[in-house]
């Protein structure tokens, strides 16, 4: 055989053989990421069974994301299918909430952490990990008020791109973002208890971060930073929120579906207060980047 043939083919063979072993390498490596535990304690905490407090779960739940994510009759959703990223379903909550204790559905929804201890994928509990004790019960109260339908079960399977991302920490479990913002919180960089814009950095901070990150600054080239608002009057923002139409008569993409099909519920009050603190943290930042 030619020299030049013979070298082709043992550099192709060499590629291919280096390929699988990377591969091979990010598969097992991915897979340890995926099945690491996460030690967070069962919380009890007092689950209503009144009407009054169903239907105020059924709003929450739609203000916060679940009915959006997991379909709004809960009956879930592939959320994501696609050759590099994988398929991963988020699962009927009829079903869940059929097959998991109260105890379990408050760890698994603030912490992330599933009865064996493994994380979460993609699920964004990094966002209600301050839910408080009044408000999660709701929630549980109405998914377990949901009559079951025929539903999507839980399935994961993450893609070649998903799992370079759990290899390379560009893409993490979700307890491990949980526990970054419990950081964030610790920080206070969010007002609470009775500071003023408490109740609007509450609820900034649990409907927000999904897709404006952890610290409201937003994702380049994709959301902007929420001081952004700040640009609004009080009526324009609520005109903002009620009918998905932002400044200017703009349609936005994504966004303005949020707006009419989840901030919408909100009620007049919760969006002011949400508003405020908007406010006062962009006059916060602006104060910080002056000289
Ligand atoms: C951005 C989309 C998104 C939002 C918003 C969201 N979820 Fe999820 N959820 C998912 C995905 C995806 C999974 C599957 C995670 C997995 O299997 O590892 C999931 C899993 C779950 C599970 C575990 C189900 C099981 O059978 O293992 C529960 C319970 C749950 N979500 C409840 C909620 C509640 C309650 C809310 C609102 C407070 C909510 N989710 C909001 C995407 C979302
Ligand atoms: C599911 C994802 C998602 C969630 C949740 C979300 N946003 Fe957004 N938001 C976006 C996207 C995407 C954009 C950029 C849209 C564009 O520029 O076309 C955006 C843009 C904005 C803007 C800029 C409007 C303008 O004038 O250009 C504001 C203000 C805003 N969001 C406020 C909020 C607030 C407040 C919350 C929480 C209550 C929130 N968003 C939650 C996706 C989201």
């Amino acid at each position: 055989m030619h020299r030049v043939v013979r070298w082709l083919r043992n550099t192709v063979a060499l590629l291919v053989v280096l390929l699988v072993v990377a591969a091979v390498t990010v598969y097992g490596l991915s897979e340890r990421v995926i099945r690491r535990t996460y030690d967070e304690p069962l919380v009890s905490i007092p689950i209503p069974t009144d009407s009054a407090a169903v239907a105020e779960g059924g709003r929450l739940a739609r203000i916060h994301g679940c009915r959006g994510c997991h379909q709004p009759d809960l009956s879930g959703q592939y959320f994501e299918d696609d050759f590099l990223l994988g398929r991963i379903v988020a699962p009927s909550l009829t079903l869940a909430a059929q097959k998991y204790s109260d105890g379990e559905l408050v760890r698994i929804i603030r912490r992330g952490v599933r009865p064996d201890g493994q994380s979460v994928q993609v699920m964004p509990s990094e966002m209600f990990a301050p839910l408080t004790d009044a408000d999660l019960g709701m929630i549980i109260a109405y998914l377990r008020s949901v009559s079951p339908a025929a539903g999507l079960p839980r399935t994961i399977k993450p893609g070649p791109l998903a799992r370079l991302g759990l290899v390379t920490g560009g893409y993490l479990p979700t307890t491990d973002y949980v526990r970054r913002a419990d950081s964030i919180s610790a920080s206070g960089y969010f007002p609470a208890g009775n500071q003023p814009n408490a109740r609007g950095a509450y609820l900034a901070r649990t409907s927000c971060p999904e897709c404006h990150n952890l610290a409201l600054q937003g994702y380049a080239g994709d959301t902007p930073d929420l001081s952004i608002a700040a640009g609004y009057t009080p009526e324009q923002f609520a005109h903002f929120f009620k009918t998905g139409e932002a400044l200017g008569g703009r349609e936005l993409k994504l966004m303005s579906d949020m707006a009419r099909n989840r901030f919408s519920h909100f009620t007049d009050a919760e969006r002011d207060s949400l508003y405020a603190y908007l406010v006062a943290r962009a006059a916060v930042i602006q104060g910080a980047a002056a000289p």
